[in-house]
């Protein structure tokens, strides 16, 4: 418990103010008044948060979004909670995770460009506390079980050396969801770790066993202090793996990827479901935040969708970063409603630990809001305008310099001001894929050979990026490759390291581990 007295000097100037007064003082007198507050670290005040991230799930893959596939549990958390509906991730892994864990954009980490492969010695920063850090500073324990994919060549990078209390999972982007083993280049080894120790589990599905790991910290909680419990699920991210159980109520779907993905979905959604289980057995949920979250947009080559978005996973198109996303918990102020107010990946890291009763000192500046009053009463007050959704200067040049242009609109970015989005260079594949049942076929309008570097959308009028108005709208777009250029004098230099022959598992056991 925590007393904290505060004593306020006051001289008394209005007469309005004497008059509200139960007692009469002389006006003109100095007052003093002694305050004492007093907050209890533990049950009363600080929720439990729960934060679980589906990797590559599509906009067009829950079923509040009228999808065919059927995600019972979230629909009904998400029905009683509150749907982000204008909420935006980053078009991929790395990214996406570095910036929900240190509430800054990539141009701010160095991390502009690209995934962290396996065999590149590169991480987010250590230079500024990361989430559970923050978290942990208040009194919580906090814990990991997933995939990590910010960074792990060095020790010092791993989960448990960077806030968090324990860690059940596995490292790089992607694996085998039964045998944990992946092979990237000629490079393989297994990559599965509890806290920093190797693990085999070599057979069990990794949604079951993430779930399970994440039931037993929940059983095992001692609830006098709050918990932090991330769940980045390997779910629904390929390889198409799940097993069949789960692909049984979607024989219809006829196209084979889209079937197993499906059942890939379910079987998160049962995950999920019995997760929430645990936590209301253990008598925490209704004291229970928590925050369900896409790493970015659906892969459409991989059974994903995002239709009637468009673009999908890796792109700057909405279907890329336009996220599935919902908050649940009874300490919400208005429930069983959409919020369309703009939401980023970075705003999670300072809205949760002010909601926790931390602070932000010792962070680097950040680019995220908190948006705890936006998302829980509806206010208007700390609103968040725009998001550098990237500015990637490895990326390769396209079409001819905008005249004028203070930005090298040749290169990829994009950036949210208001209503309005403006993208630049090769944002990457632009269709409207519908999913396989829909009898649609593919729409792409742009020209993939064509030197358009440049598109400007009326977002909030146009969600699904229609209707290009660059050239009718020349002085936004001047307007907002003046901001561009802006954010770009604020970015560090952009790492992405060469491979490194020493990260090959062979020589560590036959894992994949720190080697530097
Ligand atoms: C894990 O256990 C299985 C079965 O016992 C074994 O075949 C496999 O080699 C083990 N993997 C590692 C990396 O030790
Ligand atoms: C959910 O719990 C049921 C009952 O214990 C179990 O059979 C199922 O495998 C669990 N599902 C997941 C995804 O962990
Ligand atoms: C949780 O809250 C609900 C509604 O506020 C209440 O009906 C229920 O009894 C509470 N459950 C626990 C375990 O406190
Ligand atoms: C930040 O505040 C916490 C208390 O909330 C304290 O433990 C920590 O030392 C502070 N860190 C810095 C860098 O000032």
């Amino acid at each position: 418990m925590i007393f904290r007295a505060y004593i306020f000097f006051a001289r008394l100037k209005s007469e309005d103010k004497i008059r509200e007064m139960p007692f009469k003082i002389p006006y003109g007198s100095f007052v003093s008044l002694l305050i004492i507050t007093y907050s209890v670290h533990g049950k009363s005040t600080q929720p439990h948060i729960l934060f679980i991230l589906a990797d590559d799930f599509g906009f067009n893959d829950i079923g509040y979004h009228n999808s065919e596939i059927n995600t019972p549990n979230l629909d009904k958390l998400a029905a009683e909670g509150i749907k982000l509906e204008n909420y935006y991730v980053q078009p991929i892994c790395t990214p996406t995770r570095s910036q929900l864990l240190s509430g800054r954009y990539q141009v701010h980490t160095g991390l502009q460009h690209g995934i962290i492969w396996p065999q590149q010695p590169n991480a987010l920063p250590l230079d500024s506390p990361i989430l559970p850090q923050k978290l942990k500073e208040v009194g919580y324990s906090t814990h990991a079980v997933g995939k990590w994919h910010i960074g792990f060549y060095k020790k010092e990078y791993l989960p448990t050396n960077r806030g968090f209390d324990s860690y059940f999972g596995y490292l790089t982007g992607s694996e085998d969801y039964y045998t944990h083993y992946r092979c990237d280049g000629k490079m393989c080894g297994t990559d599965l770790r509890d806290n920093t120790n190797p693990a085999n589990y070599s057979g069990v599905y990794s949604t079951h066993l993430f779930s399970q790991k994440a039931a037993d910290i929940v059983k095992k909680h001692n609830t006098d202090q709050p918990l932090f419990l991330y769940l980045p699920f390997q779910s629904v991210h390929a390889p198409l793996q799940v097993p069949e159980k789960y692909t049984q109520p979607y024989r219809h779907i006829k196209n084979k990827h889209r079937r197993v993905y499906a059942g890939m979905v379910s079987a998160m959604d049962e995950a999920v479901g019995n997760l929430t289980e645990v936590f209301k057995q253990k008598g925490i949920w209704n004291n229970t935040l928590m925050v369900f979250s896409t790493d970015n947009g659906g892969q459409i080559l991989e059974g994903g969708n995002n239709y009637p978005l468009r673009g999908w996973k890796g792109s700057l198109w909405e279907g890329g970063m336009h996220g599935v996303g919902f908050v649940h918990g009874q300490m919400l102020r208005r429930r069983g409603v959409v919020s369309n107010e703009l939401i980023h990946v970075t705003d999670w890291y300072p809205t949760l630990v002010s909601l926790a009763g931390g602070n932000l000192n010792g962070t680097k500046p950040l680019d995220g809001v908190d948006q705890w009053k936006t998302i829980s009463e509806g206010s208007v007050v700390n609103q968040r305008k725009s998001i550098l959704h990237n500015i990637d200067p490895l990326s390769k040049p396209k079409g001819q310099m905008w005249p004028n242009s203070p930005f090298d609109n040749r290169i990829r970015a994009a950036l949210r001001m208001g209503d309005w989005k403006l993208v630049t260079g090769n944002p990457g594949n632009g269709s409207w894929v519908p999913p396989p049942h829909v009898n649609l076929g593919v729409l792409d309008m742009e020209n993939s050979t064509s030197n358009k570097n440049i598109w400007l959308f009326n977002i909030t009028a146009d969600p699904y990026e229609h209707k290009d108005v660059s050239d009718t709208m020349p002085h936004v777009v001047m307007q907002m490759l003046d901001l561009l250029a802006q954010y770009n004098k604020t970015a560090v230099p952009c790492r992405y390291p060469k491979m490194d022959p020493k990260a090959d598992p062979k020589y560590h056991g036959g894992y994949w581990g720190p080697w530097l």
